[in-house]
């Protein structure tokens, strides 16, 4: 477990917090590309590339996120102990799809050597959310998220930024994104609470443009 007193010096954690489809990872990566200080960390995107690469994280993670429901608690703060161990060097991380727990943003805390600074809560209604859920599109690539109306790709089913064949992620379909929904509702939009009382969540209007979020997360940021 993460554990003892916070350093001086230590990283600055941003946490994303919303239900899935409310663009936190869309808005992870355009903060790093734009400001070098910062490194976007998406536990999603780190667990699909192990079950790709069949890991033994991989391997325990996939069932799990296939169905849409939560990776035990044990692994989840292993994987994020062990990358921020590596990224101790780094100014700001941005926290995308970690914590979802009471228990992981717990382990968060305990850090000797991270510090969540700010939480933001993409604020979406549940029909926007499926919306964007159902039409989203990925790189298989480099992960650049499209959408089949909002963010069309120039050239069909080809990503914009590398030519890599757009796929839709598994638990993009079906009865997966309505599981997706609930298990965020019964299990993390208490962190809505848990970061409220300690002063640090900010509440974002996540139905506005990507331009327009991308500038208010821009500078508050900077
Ligand atoms: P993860 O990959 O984190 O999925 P998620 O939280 O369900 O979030 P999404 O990636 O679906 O949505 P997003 O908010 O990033 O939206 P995006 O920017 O893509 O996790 C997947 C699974 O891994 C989980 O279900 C779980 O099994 C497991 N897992 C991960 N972390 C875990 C943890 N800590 N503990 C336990 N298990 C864990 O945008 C969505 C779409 O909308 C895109 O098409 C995009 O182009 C479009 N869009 C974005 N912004 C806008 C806008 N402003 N206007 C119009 N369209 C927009
Ligand atoms: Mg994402």
């Amino acid at each position: 477990m993460l554990s003892c007193a916070v350093a001086e010096d230590s990283v600055r954690l941003v946490v994303f917090l919303g239900a899935p489809g409310s663009g936190k990872g869309t808005q992870a990566k355009r903060l790093a590309i734009s400001n070098p200080k910062i490194v976007h960390f998406s536990t999603g995107d780190s667990l699909r590339e192990a079950i790709k690469k069949a890991t033994l994280l991989g391997i325990e993670a996939k069932a799990y996120v296939e169905r849409g429901q939560l990776v035990p608690d044990g692994t989840m703060i292993r994987l994020i102990e062990s990358e921020l161990e590596a990224l101790k060097q780094v100014d700001t991380v941005v926290l995308d799809g970690f914590p979802r727990t009471v228990a992981q943003a717990e382990a968060l805390e305990q850090s000797p050597t991270t510090r969540v600074t700010k939480v933001y809560y993409f604020k979406l209604s549940h029909s926007i959310l499926v919306e964007r859920l159902s039409g989203r599109r990925l790189c298989s690539n480099c992960s650049e998220p499209y959408h089949v109306q909002f963010f069309p790709p120039k050239v069909a089913g080809q990503c914009d930024k590398c030519g890599g064949k757009l796929i839709q992620r598994n638990d993009d379909k079906g009865d997966v994104i309505e599981t997706r929904l609930a298990v965020y509702e019964s299990q993390t939009a208490t962190l809505l609470e848990y970061y409220g009382q300690s002063n640090r969540l900010i509440t974002i209007d996540a139905s506005r443009t990507p331009e327009t979020i991308h500038d208010e997360l821009a500078r508050w940021l900077m």
